[in-house]
């Protein structure tokens, strides 16, 4: 069994993250998202992995997250020929890679507890041509929607539906038999003009056997801000105790509570309070603050009498403001100041990229 894993699209509801990155590499627990979905896979014992990326952005993806031959795995980078035109065309587009083989197919931006090896088994006992993942959500209209029979069995599947017919989402994790290609020759493109991936589904329903397993531990699509930073919380309350290590000398009256990771070259002063689960990546400078649980902070971040609680801060960033930041998604580079001019006395002075949320 092969793996694709989807890392293309606009991701637009990221913006302006996403206008200088590929959503994929977005840190979570200070590690590219893509990289928590490649363990996934690789803990179900693949090792041919391919990943859809955008055009123009096989080499920069593969410069991120490398060939694979650090795991023994072998990563391929395909890019999307004519770009996002659906997940289904996605999967299209790797043909030359997949075919003959039974593979997963995996959406980049789901992360979830746990692994997938269960439902690898489950695919291949049951001899299943198609097997799709569900999670209970309280607005499935947002997602893909299945209708279910009275035995539970799946009959037939909806995008998006304004009506949903069941509690479920089809989350982005989907297992294939090489009978994929054959199905994907009957959809068309949508409304959205994308080919999607439910035609092909209903492809197998009608033709095929279709099985499906429920996750009922926590899954997450993180296409928005608020996902993301919650994804990011879900991740490092996984992370076990154990890798969590402090590689550099925060002074000794500085106060680290909880799990809490810091890579080295990072200074922390004394007059600070770290309370985990929290990462901090290298060469920082936290001074006189407080970072609170479920924040991840990059590389070369500035910090300084400052708050910080259940937030993404990239790389670079300057955060030296006497306000606490919470849920907040800081970009690379980015400045966060207080006001130190003396007139006008009030106002706020800001420069926001295109299709920035600022909360004042
Ligand atoms: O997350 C689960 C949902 O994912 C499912 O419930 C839906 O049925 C499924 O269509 C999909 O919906 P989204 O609206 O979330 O799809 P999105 O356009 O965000 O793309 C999902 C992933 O696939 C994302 O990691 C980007 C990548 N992608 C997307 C498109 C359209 C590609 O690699 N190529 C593409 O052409």
């Amino acid at each position: 069994m092969k793996a694709l894993i989807a890392a293309g699209g606009h991701a637009t509801r990221l913006r302006p993250i996403t206008w200088t990155r590929n959503k994929h590499l977005i840190p979570l627990a200070n590690r590219p998202m893509l990289a928590h979905v490649i363990d996934k896979v690789i803990d179900a014992g693949i090792t041919e992995i391919f990943v859809n990326v955008n055009p123009g952005e096989g080499d920069s993806m593969r410069g991120a997250l490398g060939d694979g031959s650090d795991k023994g795995v072998r990563i391929v980078y395909i890019e999307q020929k004519g770009g996002a035109r659906g997940i289904a065309h996605a999967v299209a587009n790797a043909e030359e890679y997949l075919k003959g083989d039974s593979f997963i197919f995996f959406l980049g931006d789901n992360i979830l507890l746990g692994g997938i090896r269960h439902m690898r088994e489950k695919f291949e006992r049951e001899h299943l041509d198609c097997l799709i993942a569900l999670a209970r959500v309280k607005d499935p209209q947002r997602f893909g929607v299945p209708e279910l029979d009275g035995d539970g069995r799946v009959v037939r599947m909806f995008e998006k539906p304004a009506n949903p017919p069941s509690p479920f989402a089809v989350t982005g994790i989907y297992f294939f038999s090489p009978e994929y290609f054959e199905a994907f020759k009957t959809a068309k493109p949508s409304a959205r003009g994308e080919y999607e991936i439910m035609d092909v589904i209903n492809w197998y329903i009608e033709y095929r056997k279709v099985g499906s397993q429920e996750i009922t531990g926590w899954w997450k699509d993180t296409g928005t801000p608020d996902a993301l930073i919650e994804g990011n919380a879900l991740i490092m309350d996984d992370m076990p105790r154990e890798t969590y290590c402090i590689q550099c000398t925060p002074h000794e009256e500085a106060q680290i509570q909880g799990p809490v990771s810091i890579a080295e070259g990072t200074t922390i002063n004394a007059d600070c309070m770290i309370r985990g689960p929290v990462t901090i990546g290298k060469n920082c400078q936290i001074e006189s603050s407080y970072i609170g649980p479920y924040t991840s902070i990059g590389d070369e971040v500035k910090i300084k009498d400052t708050e910080v609680e259940h937030s993404i801060v990239l790389n670079g960033a300057v955060i030296d403001t006497t306000r606490r930041i919470v849920n907040s998604l800081i970009g690379v580079n980015a400045q966060l100041v207080d006001c130190r001019r003396s007139h006008p006395k009030t106002g706020h002075r800001l420069v926001i990229g295109d299709n920035s949320f600022v909360e004042l």
